[in-house]
């Protein structure tokens, strides 16, 4: 296992950790002048790794690797363990796998690895199992685009749904099938691209980001019978492209739901559920 170091100014963080398209970091230091954060890697995926980061530091004009290290597994577990607590989102508590719940206030959510996107930390996860109950019917078909860890698709399993999830990320497709078996939900889990999909669900729930759904605005709402619950979305100027594509894709709003990263009162993000008009 390796540590991949970075360094970045505050302004262009957010750019950096969209383009990482879902994968995993750690914050470690947040300064006036600069952000740095660790990637971590397995050995055998950290040189594909490295080129991607320094290809999007490239790409943004800003940004660098300042060092990689090598740590053992334990180390890392170790890590994940201390930064992993239990948090209460809506109806459900997302714990680490070696937390016992012994509440009935909320439905738990098991999340044993994640080097995939998907702790329940971030506000798009947040928003979206804050919608999950409200909008799924147990019974419904239900397609989870981009499921890194699984959590979301654990979720909608644990409202009685059937549920389909899929990921490009081999890594995140692994990590969802021992999420849902740890979670003792059933869930069919396998790689796929959101533009592959090729059959209806009663609701589509995708948490991605805003140059997937432009590609895909031509399929996904085809997809969905019921609801679309989209998340995903960074600031006011995705949320207008996206409201302007609903409405040249003739979809309806049911809801629109904002939510501020912490400690960052101007990283606004949105999530979205549509339906046919
Ligand atoms: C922001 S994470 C969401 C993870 C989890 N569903 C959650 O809400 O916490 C986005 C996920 O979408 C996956 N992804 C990116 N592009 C995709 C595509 N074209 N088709 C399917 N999945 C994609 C990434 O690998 C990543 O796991």
């Amino acid at each position: 296992m390796k540590r991949i170091n970075c360094t970045i100014e505050p302004d262009y963080f957010e750019i950096f950790a969209v383009e990482l398209n879902g994968y995993g970091f750690e914050i470690t230091k947040r300064e006036e002048d600069r952000i740095e954060f660790t990637i971590y890697a397995q050995d055998e995926e950290f040189e594909s790794i490295k080129e991607m980061v320094e290809e999007i530091f490239a790409d943004i004009g800003k940004g660098k690797v300042s060092s990689v290290e090598n740590i053992s597994e334990e180390d890392w577990e170790e890590k994940w363990k201390e930064s992993f607590k239990p948090i209460e989102i809506g109806k459900f508590i997302v714990l680490p796998e070696w937390e016992i719940y012994n509440g009935s206030d909320y439905i738990p959510i098991k999340i044993k690895v994640a080097m995939a996107f998907g702790t329940g930390l971030h506000p798009t996860t947040q928003m979206m199992l804050k919608l999950i109950p409200e909008f799924l019917e147990p019974g419904d078909s239900i397609l989870d685009v981009g499921c890194g860890t699984g959590i979301l698709a654990i979720a909608s399993a644990k409202m009685g749904a059937q549920v389909d999830a899929i990921d490009i990320d081999p890594q995140a497709v692994e990590e969802c099938k021992i999420n849902a078996w740890e979670n003792e939900v059933s869930i069919r889990c396998f790689l796929g691209d959101v533009e592959e999909i090729d059959q209806e669900y009663d609701v589509v729930i995708s948490n991605l980001q805003m140059e997937i759904f432009q590609k895909s605005f031509d399929t996904l709402p085809k997809k969905f019978r019921k609801y679309w619950l989209l998340s995903g979305i960074f600031q006011d100027v995705e949320r207008e492209k996206i409201l302007n594509l609903s409405r040249e894709y003739n979809l309806k709003l049911v809801r629109i739901e904002s939510m501020q990263e912490e400690g960052r009162n101007d990283h606004v993000w949105y999530g979205f559920v549509f339906k046919r008009s």
